[in-house]
């Protein structure tokens, strides 16, 4: 794997391998010592020109972990802050020599441009693009899922996500996780349902490998088939909605917040994902999110393990086994 940019870049037998690699990172991560030989004299940079809490860290404390040298590089309180160019940050890594280079843009496209262009010889991680992916979110929510659905860690070790039927409830017009879900989930075999507004649908969602659907309860109430056995909230974006997307917050929640009622038509083996960051009330109730079918703070952990697999893959390979 020389970079990783799109969910769609990975066929299903590398997202398996990939989530079976995580499999084994995870189960490291239960010992006394937590870290690993493997990316010893390596330089992994994290590039955020966006803010993030979860990601950041969670990339800084894989490549730890495997005891790469990290450079964490945040927008604010650096050069970009004066104008910067994304090629001229780019060619200031390249001459630091980094290995891989994960990047985090407001710009959709913007870690394309820097694999392609020819600036830098490092891999590099997509850690989301603007509105448009976010592969290893998607990556450690189909770990997530995958250990939810097949009974825990290590047993669903060579399987795919055939068969599961998943919820995706929220603003995808906004989500860069909703469409790397989408691709993912199409290729590992599960069956993925999209339900928003339509003023928070993307033009075009017609043409993604799923369903789409206005109506939260008919979707889980398993219209056209059996009910989910995963509903993932996403968050409402307000930060990215200049106009009003829909008439109040109160009315949003009504129609498509995940509360305890909604959860309750839910088979029992049933479970509830969030990327993260939540808007408590909003998308999602207090007492769906710290619920017992509620998997979110182990979404966080499964992320390390997952973007430690993704590292060691692009940086070591099949050979440093
Ligand atoms: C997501 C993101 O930044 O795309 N969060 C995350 O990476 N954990 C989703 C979001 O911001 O709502």
């Amino acid at each position: 794997m020389r970079h990783l940019l799109s969910a769609a870049d990975l066929s299903r037998e590398q997202a398996v391998h990939l989530l079976d690699v995580a499999e084994q990172m995870a189960a490291t991560q239960q010992r006394e010592i937590k870290k690993l030989p493997a990316l010893r004299g390596r330089t992994v940079v994290n590039l955020f020109f966006e803010d993030s809490t979860r990601t950041r860290t969670s990339f800084e404390a894989a490549a730890k972990r495997l005891s790469a040298d990290v450079i964490t590089f945040s927008a604010k309180g650096s050069s970009v802050s004066k104008g910067e160019s994304l090629k001229d940050t780019a060619m200031t890594l390249e001459a630091i020599g980094a290995d891989a280079v994960v990047v985090r843009h407001s710009a959709s496209g913007a870690p394309h441009r820097l694999a392609t262009s020819g600036w830098i010889r490092a891999g590099v991680l997509n850690a989301g693009d603007g509105t448009h992916e976010h592969p290893t979110q998607a990556l450690l929510d189909a770990f997530t899922l995958r250990r939810a659905l097949r009974g825990g860690a290590g047993a669903g070790t060579g399987t795919d996500l055939a068969g599961a039927r998943v919820v995706v409830v929220g603003d995808v017009l906004h989500s860069r996780v909703a469409r790397s879900n989408v691709l993912l989930l199409h290729t590992l075999g599960a069956r993925v349902t999209l339900v928003a507004p339509p003023t928070l649908l993307p033009v075009g969602v017609g043409a993604w490998p799923c369903e789409v659907a206005t109506d939260l309860d008919a979707a889980l109430a398993g219209s056209g088939g059996a009910r989910p056995d995963a509903v993932m909230a996403l968050r409402v974006q307000l930060e990215r909605m200049d106009a009003a997307y829909f008439p109040s917050a109160r009315e949003y929640s009504r129609r498509y917040g995940v509360d305890g009622r909604r959860l309750a038509l839910l088979p029992d083996h049933a479970v509830l994902l969030h990327p993260g960051p939540m808007n408590r009330g909003l998308e999602i109730s207090a007492d769906a999110a710290d619920g017992v079918r509620s998997r979110i703070v182990e979404q966080v952990a499964n992320g390390v393990a997952t973007r430690m697999a993704a590292l060691y893959l692009m940086l070591a390979g099949e050979d440093a086994a």
